[in-house]
């Protein structure tokens, strides 16, 4: 995989980028990514589960050479997980040990001991505060994924640091980033993000793709699979996406299922192996059951219905 280090100069430059990285961007999607990084502002992408959003990090940070930092988030995240902690054990070791010796006597003893075990020595730092420590590389892009499954204090707190990218840590000071991270922020949109962080990002919808891109991904993604399979995979689930599931199969579960067919040594779909790997595309009984049999015959035969007069209207 080819390295490019600089930070693209155009949203040519931006495709490109993600080209290298096996990403398959249509031009929207690279014209916000670029203006993310020319004007240092988070990118904020939101969409449905599987269509390429953490991808974009990783890709980013892949392609521009940079160390990725990925903040999980999940219900209940505090900042003892995100930002830093005391590392009290190391703390209650250190402070034995001064005992030990009698360096705690008097007033002067205390105060130097209590200044020694609150540096950065005994500090564990966590995915925020590490974005901001400088680096041979540059600065890193700081993945927060999956923002929607924070609570609002989380929410409030993310807002503070990254209109200034700095933290505060009582005991010590101000940490704060000479270059501040790449940042890239992403929402399955479970709930809504407040206003006020938005604003401060570039936002992005990262929509499911059309047939045509979908079809470039699974190039990318599943060769293993024929060309001829591909185009059935992606048909398929195109027309899949306009029925009313609990949840509509993603990009990821493309590319999964046109992996499993390939192994199966499928070179096109059929009713039987279709209806035996639908567990590779949806992930809900109900929504299975509604698919399998008739439903799948359905989409199948107008697959091939549109197939043959594509090939009519093209010769
Ligand atoms: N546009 C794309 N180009 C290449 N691969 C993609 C694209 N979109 C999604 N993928 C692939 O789909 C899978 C799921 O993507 P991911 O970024 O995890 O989805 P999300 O974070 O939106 O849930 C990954 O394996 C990724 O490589
Ligand atoms: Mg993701």
């Amino acid at each position: 995989m080819s390295k490019i280090t600089a930070l693209p100069n155009s949203v040519d430059a931006t495709e490109t980028l993600l080209a290298a990285g096996a990403y398959v961007a249509d031009r929207s999607l690279a014209t916000a990514l670029y203006l993310a990084l020319k004007l240092g502002r988070p990118l904020f992408l939101e969409g449905e589960a599987g269509v390429g959003k953490t991808e974009i990090a990783k890709v980013l940070a892949e392609c521009l050479d940079r160390d990725l930092i990925r903040l999980q988030c999940y219900e209940g995240l505090d900042v003892s997980s995100a930002v830093y902690e005391w590392n009290y054990a190391r703390q209650m070791i250190e402070i034995r040990l001064a005992e030990a010796t009698g360096d705690t006597g008097g007033r002067t003893g205390r105060a130097a001991l209590t200044r020694d075990v609150f540096s950065e020595e005994f500090l564990i730092k966590r995915p925020l505060l590490q974005a901001l420590e400088p680096r041979d590389s540059g600065p890193p892009v700081l993945l927060i994924d999956e923002l929607d499954r924070t609570d609002e204090p989380f929410e409030a707190f993310l807002l503070e640091v990254l209109s200034d990218f700095q933290i505060t840590i009582p005991e010590i000071g101000v940490f704060g980033a000479d270059r501040p991270p790449i940042v890239v922020i992403t929402s399955n949109r479970t709930r809504e993000i407040h206003d006020a962080l938005k604003r401060r990002c570039f936002y992005y919808w990262v929509d499911y793709p059309d047939a045509e891109r979908e079809l470039e991904i699974l190039g990318k993604k599943a060769p293993e699979a024929g060309e001829a399979l591909r185009r059935d995979v992606v048909a398929f689930i195109q027309k899949l996406r306009d029925v009313d599931l609990f949840k509509l199969p993603g990009v990821a579960e493309s590319i999964d299922w046109a992996q499993a067919l390939a192994q199966l040594d499928v070179v096109a779909l059929e009713p039987d192996t279709l209806n035996a790997t639908l567990g590779t595309l949806l992930k809900y009984q109900d929504d299975i059951e509604r698919i399998r049999g008739s439903e799948a015959m359905r989409i199948l035969d107008e697959i091939r219905t549109e197939a043959s007069l594509n090939r009519v209207r093209g010769s």
